[in-house]
């Protein structure tokens, strides 16, 4: 129940009419001396306020109020203005609109007419405004009511400004940070019949239907999917919850067709490429070579790191092999972390978007085929994209490990191990794997017996 005004006769409510008229109210004070005093103002004899008794704005001088903040309020020490009936029962008003009212209005010197029109007799709906006095306190009350409207107004217009400002540093944000990428609005645009917020609970469980969205969005991007969950707070489970439903059969992600068929294309050119890569050759071929072909041939022995044969290519002529190896994995050694991050980062996921796409290199393609990445089972796509992001999350790289020294059920349990490393430690390790990775590459390119001709 709204409050209303404890003076005498006052009819003003604690109501949004009210405050859109402009009129405030005000608790009585809890200091013991001042509360008497406004309780004596009240003239109410014997009357009791508490904690919740009101005066409206109605009762104080426009000289009480402080309206500098948001908030108006009392100022210090003020006390209302003698609350009393008056002739016509009603309490004399004192906010400034009431005061102007009162004014006398400018008398002009009377204009004599030839003819005086006759005055329409007021309606009964305009019998209120029937005294000049009326309609000027009618007037001023509109006039303050347009005032505190205009107020409202601008207010709105500003919280809107704040919200779009608000939604396009989302976009903004989620543009920067890739978590919304091209590939990821295509993919769920498949899903534009089954708008987001369909995901709020009806009932307890979670259709199928929303289930295999989940799975999906969550598949295709973990990072916009933490977004929504905790971010947006928008109703999707947990990852864990997730992976039991993919595991249960409950639910499986959609993978749609241009990706499987893109899976075939890759292995294909996986098939083709082994011819390339059993082409090895001489050491003192790669001794004799041109530095850019130097660096052509070699330049992926690192992932996507050609500086690093470009580096170890003055180095020559190498003696065998192994001094080709250990020129490249001194080279790496002698990397601030950061540059050991760089090289781990040039990585792309295992069992990854890249392999789906078929954007893999070829020596990565044929590490990731080796073990069967890519003819994988939705579960285990799943999880291993699972592990992948968590295991980024954590360290800002990819997880590498050599794959031609390892097979699926190892991979996957040495993810789930090395998830819970330290960044050094795990920084250490998956160095030594690239190492690993690198010196199975360079003995795809060169006789492993060779050793420089003299
Ligand atoms: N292990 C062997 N090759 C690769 C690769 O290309 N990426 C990752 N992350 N690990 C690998």
């Amino acid at each position: 129940m709204p409050h209303t005004c404890s003076s005498l006769n006052c009819t003003n409510r604690f109501t949004p009419e009210t405050r859109t008229r402009g009129i405030t109210f005000h608790r009585f004070p809890k200091d013991r001396v001042m509360r008497r005093k406004w309780e004596k103002a009240v003239r109410r004899g014997g009357f009791p306020s508490n904690r919740s008794t009101m005066l409206c704005s109605e009762h104080f001088r426009p000289e009480d109020f402080d309206r500098t903040g948001q908030t108006v309020r009392l100022r210090a020490g003020t006390v209302p203005v003698c609350c009393f009936k008056t002739p016509d029962n009603k309490a004399p008003r004192m906010s400034q609109t009431s005061q102007k009212a009162r004014e006398p209005l400018p008398v002009e010197p009377p204009k004599v007419e030839p003819t005086p029109a006759p005055i329409p007799e007021p309606t009964v709906d305009h019998a209120y405004a029937s005294t000049p006095n009326d309609l000027r306190i009618k007037l001023s009350e509109a006039l303050a009511r347009v005032d505190s409207l205009e107020r409202e107004k601008r207010n709105a217009r500003d919280r809107e400004r704040r919200v779009r400002n608000t939604v396009s540093c989302l976009l903004e944000d989620l543009e920067v940070k890739k978590i919304l990428n091209d590939e990821l609005k295509e993919r769920l645009d498949i899903y534009s019949d089954l708008p987001v917020h369909l995901l709020s609970k009806q009932s307890h469980q979670y259709t199928k239907e929303q289930k295999d969205f989940a799975v999906t969005l969550h598949f295709h991007g973990p990072k916009a999917y933490n977004y929504l969950r905790e971010s947006l707070h928008i109703n999707l489970p947990h990852p864990h919850t997730l992976q039991k439903w993919v595991s249960s059969g409950q639910a499986k992600p959609d993978l749609n067709q241009p990706t499987a068929s893109l899976k075939e294309d890759a292995s294909a050119k996986y098939l083709g490429g082994q011819a390339a890569v059993n082409e090895n050759m001489e050491l003192s071929q790669v001794n004799a070579l041109p530095y850019e072909e130097f660096v052509n041939i070699f330049g992926n022995v690192v992932e996507k790191c050609p500086m690093v044969a470009a580096a170890v290519s003055s180095q020559r002529p190498f003696a065998d092999v192994d001094a080709l190896e250990a020129a490249i994995c001194d080279f790496i050694d002698a990397l601030s972390n950061s540059g050991k991050e760089g090289i781990l980062r040039c990585h792309p996921d295992l069992a990854g978007r890249d392999l789906q796409a078929g954007t893999l290199t070829r020596e990565s393609m044929s590490e990731q085929a080796n073990v069967g990445f890519n003819t994988l089972g939705i579960e285990d796509a799943y999880t291993m994209s699972c592990l992948n992001e968590e295991y980024k999350e954590r360290f800002g790289f990819p997880f590498i490990i050599c794959t031609r020294m390892s097979d699926k059920a190892r991979i996957l349990q040495e993810m789930r191990n090395r998830v819970t490393k330290g960044l050094t430690e795990e920084r250490e390790l998956a160095i030594e794997e690239v190492k690993k990775i690198c010196r199975l590459r360079v003995r795809d390119l060169v006789h492993a017996d060779a050793a420089a001709q003299v």
